[in-house]
């Protein structure tokens, strides 16, 4: 299969490609490099620097090569951000996605996966499930939200196949790439560099939380398990022409036990002091991902929080400065 892996330079979209190329098939990545790092690309992929909101750039790279697939990844990502600057979020998410979902059918593309997530849950005490109430608690959320909208109606009209895969929190790193984010704002990195003595401390955003002991709670899943979703999903396209599926572990740690275990892991104190709550926090987003468990067989491998944070660990300790930005 010729797959167009949009966001490929970025943590989940680089790891996805290498699972794609060592599965046989062919990748060219689509990036502008705006968050993520050339050197996170798989040497066998494609490279073309582009952005997704630049029509004619897309257009051009879709009609270079005859492409049956689309794995759409890039996008802005930080929720925190979304609630200080709504504009950038709508714009590169939202008209980016627009742009790229329709240059992608119009040049014959057949089949598209999209990078959803949890954060357009409304926050709820059990599992969610995917029938369970939407309510993003922010605007990167809603910029999701109105993708997968949109690609409902894509499928409607020209009968686009499309899987939007919601994730949880992907974590860990994966043959020798990891995660490394401009700036970092996911909670396992960042507790990762104070052990590695490059912040002071990690801060806990909220300690008021409706929680056992206060602190947001989230599920975690290994970025090998969420990449080989990818995999499954884009084959069972062939029969299922929508799909929509979470993908987590089913499993909350809050913030504290993510913290308590990296010191367990790192052997460091990792000191943690208290700051307010942030806006476009969720209290609980845990997954239910039996549907694609049921559907697809897929299954995580690596559901533990530990081997998780480990395997995040060595990639750290290996690349301390993570990638080069050249
Ligand atoms: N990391 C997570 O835990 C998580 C959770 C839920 C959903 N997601 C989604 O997964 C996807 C990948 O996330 P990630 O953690 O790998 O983020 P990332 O920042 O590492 O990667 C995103 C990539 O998209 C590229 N990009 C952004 N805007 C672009 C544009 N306009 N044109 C071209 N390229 C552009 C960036 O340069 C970057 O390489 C995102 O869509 C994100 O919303 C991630």
């Amino acid at each position: 299969m010729r797959a167009f892996v949009t966001g490929g330079a970025g943590y989940i979209g680089s790891i996805v490609a290498r699972q794609l190329l060592d599965s046989g098939h062919e990748v060219t990545v689509y990036d502008s490099l705006a968050k993520g790092y050339r050197e996170a690309v798989p040497a066998r992929a494609k490279f073309i620097q582009g952005d997704i909101l630049d029509e004619a750039s897309l257009s051009a790279a879709l009609g270079s090569g005859k492409f049956d697939a689309v794995l759409h990844f890039a996008a802005l990502i930080e929720a925190g951000e979304s609630m200080i600057d709504p504009g950038r979020f709508f714009k590169n998410n939202v008209t980016g996605s627009a742009t790229l979902i329709d240059a992608a059918v119009k040049s014959g593309v057949r089949k598209f996966v999209f990078s959803s997530t949890a954060g357009l849950y409304a926050s709820k005490d059990t599992p969610l499930n995917e029938d369970d109430p939407l309510g993003p608690a922010s605007v990167y959320g809603e910029t999701k939200l109105m993708v997968e909208k949109m690609l409902g109606w894509y499928h409607e009209v020209y009968d686009l196949r499309y899987a939007a895969l919601r994730y949880f929190n992907a974590a860990g790193g994966f043959s020798d790439r990891g995660e490394a984010h401009q700036p970092e704002s996911h909670l396992i990195p960042i507790v990762l560099q104070v052990a590695l003595g490059q912040r002071e401390h990690v801060s806990i955003y909220g300690e008021d939380y409706p929680t056992p002991d206060g602190s947001c709670v989230r599920d975690y899943i290994h970025i090998a398990d969420l990449a080989s979703a990818h995999l499954l999903a884009l084959e069972a396209l062939e029969d299922r022409p929508v799909m929509t599926y979470n993908l987590g572990n089913g499993e909350g740690y809050s913030v504290k036990e993510v913290i308590e275990t990296a010191r367990k892991v790192t052997g460091h104190p990792i000191p943690a002091v208290t700051a307010p709550r942030r806006p476009g926090d969720a209290a609980r987003l845990v997954a239910d991902a039996s549907r694609i468990s049921i559907d697809l067989g897929w299954e995580p491998r690596i559901p533990a929080l530990e081997t998780i944070i480990a395997s995040a660990w060595e990639w750290h300790s290996r690349h301390p400065e993570g990638y080069s930005t050249e």
